[in-house]
């Protein structure tokens, strides 16, 4: 044996690429004994580069892949950078101890880049074993071993020429039962193989042919590399198996005996067949190649993985199936099984697995004819055909979350991401996270499988977003980039995402109002009615829902505040309105926050003044929001004893006539007013020694008394009552003035005369008349007329007609009355007024008789009963006192006394175009009952 070690050192570099592992790595190193194999396992590597020597008398000799398969060693490094290494007890370089105790001693050297120095490690095992059974086959991956007790048969005589003569006996089993064992004075010389024709070799030559050949204390080990010359293939029950079959000549002195020893060990061809999902082993029951007798009695099956036998729940745990007919032994193993792995491969840009796994068949049997068993043992690396394994997409994403999640995989844990591709640039794994992308690679437990997990906002440029019809749709394409580790192998995979999210509509509030109430409509938004609604400051709960009108549809909801509610707010009084607001809000119950404010605005026509043909005067005071500190109680008129006779925190109601409570009277030309204040007492006189603010609180009450041309006026008297009465109602008075052509006045100048053109001297004939009146008791009474040179009845200078209802007594043409008489026109004598005016000029208008001149009149309505009384005589009348008169009659008639005076225009024209403009006033009565006079 010793000229087998001269072969020298030999180089068996195993290169371990395994780049995930980052770390430097503390080798885990552990041995164990599995039958007449031992097993080493080094991991994982991390990268660097196995050396592996086996030691002997203290000098260490490197296994080479030849040196591996002829003294019985393998070595196999999986996915995980995990290697194996594999020894036959009985290898080339064991301490055998008897044949019991094997010590196998190996030194370990890892280098690499990453490693600043070679790491060196020594392991050693001693395994005992010692139930031989006679024959021991082991077919591992780079060599087939068999090793038989080394006994010949006792009555077997060397012949002659042992190596060309042809025994007899050999091929007779039955002959092994009286085997006896070859002491060691026999020396091998030579090999025969049977390929099946006999080779005859010498041991040198067969050791040199890498062969290992050993004499142990009991037994003849006889190890061949997988495929020689002198080994064969045959379909074993449609299985390839590899046939070494030889014969061993020993010689001592002159004597020679020869020991049959054979191995078979299966090739894939024909052993394995391969679904998707399973791996089905077969291995022929009866190896015929092995078996001289053709019966045979199996004692044991036993499964195992990477050498190790499993037990049967162990096998059932990993779903491995062992079954067992007339011909065949046969195994199923699911694909992805425990105990194997899965090697990643790129195929056309496409991933693609194999699987990669070791069973161990362990059989025992026996041939009773001859009473000797077999142990056999197989190691069969199966690796599965290349598996389309098109990656998973899974899309997680919730769009609410507004983050597109995709999960891609299952791959193998030797795929690595490398960039994802997007529309318009390219991210590497560090990009993306720096972009704020989140990118993990999730390593299933079990399967040892991964998935690639991405996050992409909504919201990054990447992401490209469309609108469509209420809805957002973001998609994303992009691209994984992945390798293939460790042969770079690159490959992609596109990845398509949508998204769609509704766009949230909040809901919509719209409202109006009429006389009564507001009306507020809500519609709802995407949400649904998922809000509380607010209506002024408080939440509209059932109860105020119902008091409220409140209506719900399912799209929109209503409801209606009355204008007096507490959840309307007073912005101001206005003349004939109220200004008012109700402030709505919908909250969102959740964050507690205003979906929505909406304010409604609205003038509601005032009831708040009234002002009674009677005198009396209601007034409502109302608490402003701008004087939230009001306490409407303190409120008074102008007169501060006169405070409201009803009052709460809103509202102060206020009762008065007008000529009490400090109210005030004003005439206006077409009505007339009355006024009042409602303020705070104390505020007034703040007001009034500082001089500088406004009050805070200030409601000017004015009742108007509002007579219009259209207005019915008309006079009333009531049988029952001595005084003429006033009440509202709707009619017309109406004054004329005309000119009439003579003094007959039958025919007058018609509008479309004026202005006209007249003479100094030349009478004017005028005529006033109460139109459309049918009332026989009213009279109609001329105050006051007068000229100016334009249509202002107050301009100057001014030349007065009549005054007081009498010609002027310095006018030196005076003014000359007419009587009036029923005729053709007249029907009510006391309603028309006529009389002649000379026509003049002022004085210092002599140059200029063109010029133009308007005559002023003011009129009074009087009761016909009791008219002026002699206008021009009495002395009831004093003049310059014109007003009072005029107020006296008026007030003779009302008790109102709410006669207004108002002035009419007329306009003649003269030929020289100017105008002549004829203004009159007369008098309103009052209001007038229907009844009487329409
Ligand atoms: C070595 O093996 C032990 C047990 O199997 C394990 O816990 C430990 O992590 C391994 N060490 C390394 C460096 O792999
Ligand atoms: C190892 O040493 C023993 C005795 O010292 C010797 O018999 C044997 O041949 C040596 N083996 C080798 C491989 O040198
Ligand atoms: C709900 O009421 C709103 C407003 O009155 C109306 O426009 C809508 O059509 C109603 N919807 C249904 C489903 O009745
Ligand atoms: C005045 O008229 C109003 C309304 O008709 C009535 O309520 C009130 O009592 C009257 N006042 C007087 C003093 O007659
Ligand atoms: C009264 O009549 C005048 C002129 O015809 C008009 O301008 C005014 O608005 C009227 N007033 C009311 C209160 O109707
Ligand atoms: C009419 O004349 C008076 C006094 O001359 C003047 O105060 C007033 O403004 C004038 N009115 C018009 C409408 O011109």
């Amino acid at each position: 044996m010793g000229r087998l070690f001269g072969l020298g050192w030999f180089i068996l570099l195993i290169a371990a690429v395994y780049i995930e592992a980052q770390k430097k790595p503390s080798i885990n190193i552990s041995s164990k004994c599995l039958g007449n194999v031992m097993r080493v396992d080094v991991g994982p590597l991390g990268g660097n580069f196995l050396e592996v020597a086996v030691v002997v008398n203290d000098s260490a000799i490197l296994l080479t892949p030849s040196l591996a398969s002829q003294c019985g060693f393998s070595i196999k490094i999986n996915q995980m950078g995990n290697a194996m290494i594999y020894a036959s007890l009985q290898n080339c370089f064991a301490q055998n101890v008897g044949d019991k105790a094997f010590t196998t001693t190996l030194t370990l050297r890892l280098h690499g880049n990453r490693m600043a120095e070679d790491e060196l490690y020594q392991v050693a095992e001693t395994c005992q074993y010692a139930a031989w059974a006679s024959r021991e086959i082991v077919c591992d991956r780079n060599y087939m071993e068999v090793s038989v007790k080394r006994a010949a048969p006792d009555d077997y005589a060397l012949p002659e020429n042992p190596v060309q003569g042809t025994n007899p006996k050999f091929g007779d089993p039955r002959r092994a039962a009286e085997k006896q064992t070859i002491d060691a004075g026999f020396r091998i010389t030579t090999i025969m193989f049977y390929i099946p024709v006999e080779k005859v070799m010498g041991v040198t030559e067969a050791q040199r042919s890498g062969y290992g050949i050993a004499n142990t204390p009991s037994r003849l080990v006889l190890r061949s590399p997988k495929t020689t010359p002198e080994t064969y293939t045959q379909n074993v029950a449609g299985v390839h198996m590899t046939v070494l079959k030889t014969s061993t000549v020993f010689e001592k002195k002159w004597l020679a005996t020869q020991i049959d020893a054979a191995a078979a060990c299966p090739i894939l061809e024909g052993s394995v067949s391969f679904t998707p999902n399973t791996i089905t082993w077969y291995l022929p029951r009866h190896i015929d190649p092995l078996i001289s007798s053709g019966q045979l009695q199996l004692l044991e099956v036993h499964i195992g993985v990477d050498g190790q036998r499993l037990d049967p729940a162990e096998m059932a745990a990993r779903q491995y199936s062992l079954s067992i007919n007339d011909v065949h032994i046969i195994i199923q193993i699911p694909v992805g099984a425990v105990g194997g792995y899965f090697k990643s491969h790129v195929q056309d840009d496409h991933y693609h697995t194999s699987y990669t796994i070791e069973p161990m068949l362990e059989l025992l049997w026996t041939e009773d004819s001859i009473h000797e068993d077999t142990r056999y043992k197989v190691l069969f690396p199966i690796t599965t055909p290349l598996l389309s394994r098109p990656p998973q997409v899974i899309d997680n994403t919730v769009p609410e979350q507004r983050m597109f999640k995709v999960l891609l995989g299952p791959f193998g844990s030797d795929v690595a991401l490398m960039n994802i591709s997007f529309p318009y640039e390219v991210l590497s794994v560090a990009d993306c996270i720096a972009r704020g992308f989140t990118v993990l690679e999730h390593m299933s437990p079990n399967s040892s499988s991964k998935v690639f997990m991405l996050e992409v906002p909504f919201t990054d440029p990447v992401v490209s977003q469309t609108r469509d019809m209420g809805y957002t749709v973001y998609s994303l394409h992009l691209t994984f980039g992945l390798l293939v580790l460790p042969e770079f192998a690159p490959f992609s995979h596109p990845v398509y995402l949508e998204a769609k999210l509704v766009d949230i509509v909040p809901p919509s509030v719209s409202g109006g109002c009429d006389y009564q109430n507001f009306y507020v409509l809500v519609q709802y938004g995407t949400q649904g009615a998922n809000f509380q609604t607010i209506v002024g400051k408080q939440l509209l709960t059932s109860d105020l829902a119902e008091q409220y009108s409140f209506m719900e549809n399912g799209t929109h909801l209503s409801f209606a505040v009355p204008f007096s509610s507490p959840d309307v707010v007073f912005e101001a009084i206005e003349s004939s309105s109220v200004k008012t607001r109700l402030d709505v809000a919908l909250l969102n119950p959740e964050t507690n926050k205003n979906i929505k404010e909406f304010s409604l605005a609205c003038n509601f026509p005032s009831t708040l003044i009234e002002c009674f043909p009677n005198g009396t005067m209601t007034a409502l005071a109302v608490k402003l929001e701008s004087v939230p500190s009001l306490n409407p109680g303190q409120l008074t008129l102008r007169d501060p004893t006169c405070g409201p006779s009803y009052s709460d925190d809103r509202y102060a109601y206020f009762v008065f006539t007008g000529n009490s409570c400090g109210t005030t009277r004003k005439f206006f030309p077409n009505m007339m007013l009355y006024a009042n204040e409602i303020s705070l007492p104390d505020e007034l006189e703040k007001i009034r020694e500082s001089n500088t603010e406004d009050p805070e609180y200030e409601l000017k009450i004015a009742c108007y008394y509002d007579i219009n041309t259209t207005h019915a006026v008309a006079f009333h008297t009531r049988p029952r009552r001595s005084e003429p009465y006033a009440e509202n109602a709707k009619g017309e008075l109406q004054v004329a003035m005309r000119l009439a052509v003579d003094d007959s006045y039958s025919v007058f100048h018609r509008a479309e005369d004026y202005p006209l053109a007249k003479y100094l001297q030349q009478p004017l004939y005028f005529e006033m008349e109460l139109m459309r009146s049918t009332n026989p008791r009213v009279s109609l009474e001329l105050e006051n007329c007068w000229a100016t040179l334009n249509s202002n009845r107050t301009s100057k200078p001014r030349w007065n007609l009549i005054i007081d209802g009498c010609a002027n007594p310095v006018d030196p043409y005076q003014v000359l009355f007419h009587p009036v008489w029923v005729d053709a026109r007249v029907q009510y004598p006391s309603h028309f007024k006529r009389f002649e005016v000379q026509m003049f000029a002022f004085a210092e208008d002599q140059d200029n008789l063109n010029r133009q001149l308007f005559v002023h009149c003011d009129v009074v309505i009087c009761d016909a009963r009791n008219p002026l009384g002699g206008v021009c005589s009495g002395p009831v009348f004093k003049p310059g006192k014109r007003d009072e008169r005029s107020k006296t009659c008026c007030c003779r008639c009302t008790q109102l006394r709410t006669c207004v005076c108002r002035t009419h225009n007329y306009r003649l024209r003269n030929p020289n175009k100017q105008f002549l403009r004829v203004h009159t006033w007369y008098c309103f009565l009052g209001k007038i009952p229907v009844e009487v006079e329409v």
